[in-house]
C-alpha cells in the first residue's frame, strides 16, 4: 500500500487525552502505602468495586498478586523491593495513560522507593494515600499469619519487625483506619478520588 493511502490517524499512537475522552474520566495513580495487614487490599477492592458501580474504570496492582508473576523472582531485600516498586511504577504508568484510574497497593516502606514510584508515573498523575494503621493493630489481625512467623525468626526483614517502614509525613490522602469501618474508609477513599478524576 503506498504511503498516501494511509489515513493521518495512524500516524501516531493515541494520547492519553483521547482515552480520558473515551472513558470519561482521568487516568490517575492512586498509590496507597501502609503496613502488612494495614487494609490496603481490601480498600483497594472495595474503591474498585464502588468506582465500577458509578462507572469508573479501574485496576488494581497489588504486591502479593504481582510477585507471582511479574516480580515473582524479587524477595524483600531493600533492594528487591525497589527492584518490585520500579516494576510496578513503569506498569501503572501503562494503566495511567490508558486513562485508568490505576489503583495500587504496595507497602512500599520507605520514603526513597515512594519517591522512585512518583518520578517514573509523574507528580501530575501520583496521589499518595498513606493507610495508616498502628502496627499493633496489624499485628493483632494478622490475617495472613506473617507476623506470628516473623515474631518467631520463621521470616527474616519482615516490615515493622526487623526490616523499616517510613511513614510518609505529606500524604494526599490519609486513612487512619482505627477509626474507620471498611465501608467508611471505602467512601472516604472514593469521595476523594472522584473530584480527582473529574474532566
Ligand atoms: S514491598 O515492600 O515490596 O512494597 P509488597 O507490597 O510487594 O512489598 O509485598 C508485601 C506482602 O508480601 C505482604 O503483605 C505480605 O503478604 C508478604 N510478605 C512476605 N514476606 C514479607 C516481608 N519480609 N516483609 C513484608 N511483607 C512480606
Amino acid at each position: 500500500m503506498s504511503q498516501k493511502n494511509i489515513h493521518p490517524i495512524f500516524d501516531s499512537m493515541l494520547t492519553k487525552a483521547d482515552k480520558e475522552k473515551l472513558l470519561n474520566q482521568k487516568g490517575i495513580v492512586l498509590w496507597m502505602t501502609g503496613l502488612s495487614g494495614s487494609g490496603k487490599s481490601t480498600l483497594a477492592k472495595g474503591l474498585e468495586k464502588l468506582l465500577y458501580q458509578n462507572g469508573h474504570l479501574s485496576q488494581i496492582l497489588d504486591g502479593d498478586n504481582l510477585r507471582t508473576g511479574l516480580n515473582s523472582n524479587l524477595g524483600f531485600s531493600i533492594e528487591d523491593r525497589t527492584e518490585n516498586i520500579r516494576r510496578v511504577a513503569e506498569t501503572a504508568k501503562l494503566f495511567c495513560n490508558c486513562g485508568i484510574i490505576t489503583i495500587c497497593s504496595f507497602i512500599s516502606p520507605t520514603l526513597e522507593i515512594r519517591n522512585q514510584a512518583k518520578e517514573i508515573i509523574g507528580t501530575e498523575n501520583f496521589v499518595e494515600v498513606y493507610i495508616n494503621t498502628p502496627m499493633e493493630e496489624c499485628e493483632k489481625r494478622d490475617v495472613k499469619g506473617l507476623y506470628q512467623k516473623a515474631r518467631a525468626g520463621e521470616i527474616k526483614g519482615f516490615t515493622g519487625i526487623d526490616s523499616p517502614f517510613e511513614a510518609p509525613k505529606n500524604s494526599d490522602i490519609e486513612l487512619k483506619t482505627s477509626n474507620l469501618s471498611i465501608a467508611d474508609s471505602v467512601d472516604y477513599l472514593y469521595e476523594n478520588v472522584v473530584k480527582r478524576i473529574k474532566k
